[in-house]
């Protein structure tokens, strides 16, 4: 059975998404690298440093330490600018629903992102208490595709990873759902996200007849392990 649904925050959530992609494509417009929306979907969930090494990769430049964290920060100082101006309306239509609804059915409720902005962006939109737990890019080492996050969520619930269902926007992050031992729904096109055991369009087109599809096939795995 699915005792806990763990979300991703950006592209999840809330469009913050779009903010990290904006804040890349200026630093990748000033150091003249070529940067599409199709590059950028390499970037998602992973580590900020992380997505500095692949810009640099999509460029052909190499940077040295000092420099590669310096830009790194540039791009946050622009991506906390676009957050600090976020209006409660950013946050996706359907989500605090859709949360509502799972906890009326008793399912626990966390949070899972790489980014150490999360909590900023939890306080801004005023939806903190939609969790019961917070885990962010502050609290671990190995950033997804690692399933470090997922299991630290889990560990905090007290909720074993199996139960788990994980909402995912970024392929980075289905693999580690996938590689905690989780069920996962991708938000987006199915082309990007095939790895996901479902995929749909936006967080709040999820309902709980899928839900109870979600139980059976936990049920079905759970008994052939
Ligand atoms: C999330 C986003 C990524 C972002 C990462 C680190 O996973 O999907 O695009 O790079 O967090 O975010 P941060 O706010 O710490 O730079
Ligand atoms: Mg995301």
């Amino acid at each position: 059975m699915i005792k806990a649904v763990i979300f991703d925050l950006d592209g999840v959530i809330v469009d913050t998404a779009r903010y990290h992609f904006l804040a890349w494509k200026r630093l990748a417009d000033e150091l003249g690298i070529k940067f599409t929306e199709e590059d950028n979907e390499r970037l998602k969930g992973v580590s900020r440093i992380r997505s500095m090494e692949i810009l640099m990769e999509l460029g052909g430049i190499t940077l040295s330490q000092y420099e590669k964290e310096k830009l790194a920060n540039k791009k946050n100082t622009w991506f906390v600018d676009y957050v600090e101006r976020m209006i409660p309306e950013e946050i996706y239509s359907g989500v605090r629903v859709l949360i509502e609804k799972l906890k009326e059915r008793g399912i626990h409720i966390a949070l899972a992102s790489s980014s150490k902005n999360a909590r900023t962006v939890l306080h801004l939109l005023h939806i903190q208490n939609l969790f019961e737990v917070v885990t962010d890019g502050t609290m671990i080492t190995h950033s997804k595709p690692d399933p470090e996050i997922f299991l630290l969520a889990a560990e905090k619930l007290g909720i074993d990873p199996k139960d788990c269902l994980v909402f995912e926007d970024a392929e980075a992050g289905i693999e580690g759902a996938l590689a905690a031992g989780m069920l996962c729904v991708g938000i987006g096109s199915q082309e990007q996200l095939f790895k996901a055991h479902k995929v749909i369009r936006h967080t709040g087109d999820f309902t709980m007849e899928m839900l109870d599809e979600f139980n059976a096939v936990a049920l079905k795995l759970n008994t052939e392990r």
